[in-house]
């Protein structure tokens, strides 16, 4: 509902639960110059990492077009969110995509396999 996307009228929230059981939420921030945009899943990761929290459990997404009765989308984290993930969580972190009354529910590793991390730094 706190989305605030005037250019593409999509509303995402996501819901990102810690393993001390706090949640954070984060909705999608466009701006004008589309690609400073922040999506859903990034807010609620950069609140949570912000406010000293490091592990996660997992984190369900929400998405839709702005109208208000309009059906949600199952909103499937972008690429770079998916990267976000992989810096902070392990790859059975589960993501749960919600459509209202159904959900998929994924694994970091169903939704990035091979990914590049900390450890191909070391
Ligand atoms: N968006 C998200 O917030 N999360 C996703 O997983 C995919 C896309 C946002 C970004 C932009 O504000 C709008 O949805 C349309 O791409």
């Amino acid at each position: 509902e706190k989305a605030y996307s005037p250019y593409s009228d999509y509303k995402v929230g996501a819901a990102l639960l810690c393993k001390d059981g706090s949640v954070y939420t984060g909705c999608n921030v466009e701006n004008a110059s589309f690609s400073v945009t922040n999506c859903a899943e990034r807010t609620a990761f950069f609140k949570a990492v912000s406010e000293g929290e490091m592990e996660f459990e997992k984190i369900a997404v929400v998405g839709g077009n702005a109208e208000d009765k309009a059906p949600v989308d199952y909103c499937s984290p972008c690429g770079v969110c998916r990267q976000v993930m992989a810096e902070f969580c392990q790859p059975d972190f589960k993501i749960i995509l919600s459509g209202g009354e159904l959900h998929q529910i994924y694994t970091l590793s169903d939704l990035l396999p091979l990914s590049f991390d900390q450890s191909n730094l070391n």
